[in-house]
């Protein structure tokens, strides 16, 4: 894949140059959380955010397009018809072709919905298909332009054309031209960090990310807190991902996990009664005789284990002992037409 890919111009204009686009790319689960919106149309963050991207959760998207002048888009999400297409039409009429009717097909090889970061796949993979409709040559649209489409989609899918680490800077600009995310500089001690994601339930979440943070914002007591702490969160987190400190990321994470819980209404809304009955033995094993691992939960119950590669063995071990469900894959970056492994 070309990274140097051509910037769209302010005057681009799209045409369709081929009937028939695919793209897969890896799901991110962020290390230093977005939550909160400045602007619901494009958006656009309150804050910038930091994620790892996970080899093992990826979707693959296939796009046809059916013709020029409008009626509804057919979308299928792991062979289901879904009616919703409102995330999707929101980058189509940003890039100019809301009048162009698209069938999706958009396959998910772990839950959709459940807090295990498939919007975050599933839009930029919509992205990467729907540039490839448009593009001469594989790679020609920049990376930073599909970030910025799939931004407007589903905020974390941003994310998720980077890594193994990635930065998305909330940006200052009002139409959204400075919010995109980029590749992290990492150490290499941390290019096989292990992520083991935690299935207790793959049911879809009952509150909608968009719902939670802007309640948080409206609402909680605990977002000024939130945002005092962030910009020192995000600094330390870079300096802990260059110099490859896992001990002191771990502990950033987790912090940062648990202070975005404390501002949904009510705090920690997202987790059930197995999440919170899962962190506590996992902490008593990590405590007794565990080996170091951290944890980190997003807008579901599920939770997503990080563990150096020495560390992972031992800790898959007491997961099976104790009967969890888990999808295990390393940070990574895995993204283009035919789902190569990047990193
Ligand atoms: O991009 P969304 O709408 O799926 O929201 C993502 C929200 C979190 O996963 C909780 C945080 C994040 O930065 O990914």
């Amino acid at each position: 894949m070309n990274e140097s890919g051509k910037p769209l111009s302010s005057d681009f204009s799209p045409v369709c140059r081929r009937p028939k686009a695919s793209y897969t790319c890896a799901a991110n689960i962020a290390l230093i959380k977005y939550w909160g919106k400045r602007d619901l149309e494009l958006n656009l963050p309150i804050n910038s955010s930091i994620s790892a991207t996970i080899d093992a959760l990826t979707s693959r998207t296939t796009i046809e397009f059916l013709d020029e002048d409008g009626g509804p888009d057919e979308l299928y999400i792991n062979e289901k018809n879904v009616t919703d297409s409102t995330k999707t039409d929101r980058v189509k009429k940003h890039l100019g072709v809301a009048h162009w009717r698209l069938r999706m097909h958009s396959r998910n090889n772990f839950p959709t919905g459940s807090g295990l970061a498939s919007s975050a796949s599933g839009l930029a993979a919509f992205v990467g298909a729907l540039c490839g409709l448009l593009e001469e040559r594989p790679g020609e649209i920049a990376l930073e332009d599909m970030s910025r489409l799939a931004r407007i989609g589903s905020g974390s899918a941003a994310r998720s054309f980077f890594g193994p680490f990635a930065y998305w800077q909330r940006g200052e600009r009002s139409d959204g031209s400075d919010s995109y995310a980029h590749d992290l500089t990492f150490h290499n001690d941390l290019a096989e960090l292990d992520c083991t994601a935690l299935v207790l339930s793959d049911a879809v979440k009952s509150v909608p990310s968009t719902k939670g943070m802007q309640e948080s914002v409206a609402e909680s007591p605990h977002y000024a807190e939130w945002l005092e702490h962030i910009n020192a969160d995000l600094k330390a987190m870079c300096k802990n991902i260059v110099r490859g400190d896992f001990e002191a990321m771990g502990a950033l994470m987790e912090e940062n996990a648990y202070r975005m819980h404390g501002t949904t209404i009510p705090p920690n809304r997202y987790f059930s009664q197995e999440t919170f009955a899962t962190l506590a033995k996992l902490k008593s094993y990590r405590r007794k005789d565990g080996p170091f691992f951290a944890f980190t939960m997003d807008a579901g119950p599920n939770i997503k284990l990080f563990s150096l590669p020495d560390a992972t063995g031992p800790l898959r071990k007491f997961l099976e002992r104790e009967n969890y469900r888990t999808i295990a894959g390393r940070v990574g970056r895995l993204h283009g037409p035919t789902g190569e492994h990047l990193f």
